[in-house]
């Protein structure tokens, strides 16, 4: 048995914030903004909204378009670092709850930006051992909540969305994933991390005066390693399946920057029809970046059956990953 991709979906709330309206808040321009990391605006949701309802949202549209009903899913997996709880229950749980599927196997897999290869990869194995039949995986983040908005070095990064795509079993090796690369480092977790409210410092008037809660990050640092970990784990993927950068159909990586993605598919030789590109309108939306970036090809009409995608991504841990594709999903007809 083998694993296709047989649909995606995505959610982003209605709430627009641009990069001038942070020149109010902190000291940043538009200009700056732009000219280091690319992004325009970025989506921020709704104060009672959460990364679940986005979560349920971008689900819906992927079981509907993978012809399936909420029942036919037997196992659902969120990547998330914007949970709705800290603990428990996982968003996954809350998500399987909100759809109206219970007996399911629900977890969440905290991987950050490379949350959804994650989750991909533990999808194709559930399916290809037989354990499991319709996988629904998701990425989903309210990262509003956890960015503090008075520290310019992160803020004006991140933004909120969810997106979600449906695993399946399949016989047709045409159809089937052809390829995962998960990976972490686990040295350089303190590039990228939210100190507080762990075991490790506990919420306390500290933990809250200090913002230990929210997104710290040596952007620098971190933006030097991605360049060259993505790069080498793009040729290394690439290399192990005999394929060459001209085969592939979508280039969709993580959206955390236009400089790192242009970087990258500059070293592939990638031209711009190849690379899919959301960081403007979206900013960083961590885990739901790529099923938000792919499905906006999708509903565009440039995702088509059988196309070859190559997925990659980085994020803290640090974590990184890439995957190889077709897509099997019933191609758009709404143009
Ligand atoms: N507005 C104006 N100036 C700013 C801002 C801002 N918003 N932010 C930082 N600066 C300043 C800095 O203070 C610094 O000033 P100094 O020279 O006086 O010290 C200067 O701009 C340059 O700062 P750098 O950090 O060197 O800027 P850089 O070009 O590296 O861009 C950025 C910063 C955008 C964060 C980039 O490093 C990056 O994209 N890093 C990688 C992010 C990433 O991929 N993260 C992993 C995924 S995210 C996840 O897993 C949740």
């Amino acid at each position: 048995m083998r694993a296709a991709l047989k649909s995606i979906g995505a959610y982003v709330p209605q709430k627009v914030m641009t990069n001038k309206d942070f020149e109010s808040m902190v000291d940043t321009t538009d200009e700056w903004i732009s000219k280091r990391t690319g992004i325009k605006e970025r989506r921020i949701a709704a104060e009672d909204e959460m990364t679940s309802d986005m979560g349920v949202e971008a689900a819906k549209v992927a079981i509907h378009r993978a012809g399936l009903k909420i029942n036919d899913i037997d196992m659902i997996v969120c990547a998330t670092i914007s949970p709705d709880y800290l603990c428990m229950p996982s968003t996954a749980c809350v998500i399987a709850s909100k759809l109206g599927r219970t007996n399911v196997t629900a977890f969440d897999i905290s991987a950050a930006c490379t949350g959804f290869i994650y989750a991909l990869a533990v999808a194709k194995a559930f399916i290809e051992s037989g354990m499991k039949n319709n996988v629904l995986i998701i990425g989903a983040e309210k990262l509003s909540a956890i960015v503090d908005y008075t520290d310019r070095t992160t803020c004006v990064l991140f933004g909120d969305g969810a997106g979600a795509a449906v695993v399946s079993a399949t016989r047709k090796k045409s159809e089937a994933i052809t390829d995962i690369h998960v990976s972490a480092d686990g040295n350089y977790g303190d590039l990228l991390m939210t100190p507080g409210c762990g075991v490790k410092n506990p919420c306390s008037q500290k933990v809250i005066e200090e913002k230990l809660c929210t997104m710290k990050m040596k952007g620098n640092e971190t933006f030097k390693i991605a360049v060259r970990t993505l790069t080498s784990d793009v040729v290394n993927i690439l290399n192990d399946n005999e394929m060459s950068a001209e085969e592939i159909k979508h280039f969709i990586p993580h959206q955390a920057n236009y400089r790192i993605i242009k970087a990258v598919g500059d070293a592939l030789k990638l031209t711009e029809e190849q690379v899919v590109l959301t960081v403007g309108k979206y900013g960083n939306t961590s885990s739901a970046s790529i099923p938000m970036a792919m499905n906006e090809i999708w509903e565009s009409g440039r995702l088509q059956y059988g196309d070859t995608m190559l997925l990659d991504a980085f994020g803290g841990g640090l974590t990184w990953g890439s995957a190889l594709l077709p897509f099997a999903g019933e191609p758009n007809t709404v143009k």
